[in-house]
């Protein structure tokens, strides 16, 4: 069995998630999500999520292409998680091409995907903010 992992916040899940998801899980049989805790938003990436980690892991567990989601909670994790979960490749949107790379090391094919243009969460806000102000 093939396993392939990713990571995200997947706030205010929209299609360009469902893109990347639905692409990643055709590396292989079993899909991981790495999705970023609410303390890891705020602390390394001064993100506030509009939904929580709880509500966030509901709606992207709810995904057909996604087996297992796990917290990430650090940048360091992922060498750790590669080696626990077995992963055989790691894929990311092409918005981190080349950051990591060092993965290839520990084994792993690394893939970057290109993003769906023209959405994304932080979009979607401004969006609905001048909607709605
Ligand atoms: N992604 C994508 N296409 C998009 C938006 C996101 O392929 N239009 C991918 C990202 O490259 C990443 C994953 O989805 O691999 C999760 O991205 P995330 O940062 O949670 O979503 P964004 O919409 O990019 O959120 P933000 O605007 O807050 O950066």
């Amino acid at each position: 069995m093939k396993r392939v992992i990713t990571y995200g916040t997947f706030d205010l899940l929209h299609y360009g998630h469902i893109n990347l998801l639905r692409k990643a899980k055709k590396y292989g049989d079993y899909l991981i999500v790495a999705l970023s805790t609410d303390a890891f938003n705020w602390e390394a990436k001064h993100k506030r999520s509009y939904f929580s980690y709880e509500q966030r892991k509901m709606l992207v567990e709810s995904v057909r292409y996604v087996d297992l989601v796990i917290p990430e909670e650090n940048w360091e994790q992922k060498i750790s998680d590669l080696h626990e979960y077995h992963i055989d490749t790691f894929v990311m949107g092409d918005d981190w091409k080349g950051k990591f790379d060092f993965l290839k090391e520990e084994g792993a094919d690394v893939i970057y995907l290109p993003r769906t243009p023209q959405v994304s969460t932080t979009q979607i806000k401004q969006n609905l903010s001048n909607i709605f102000s």
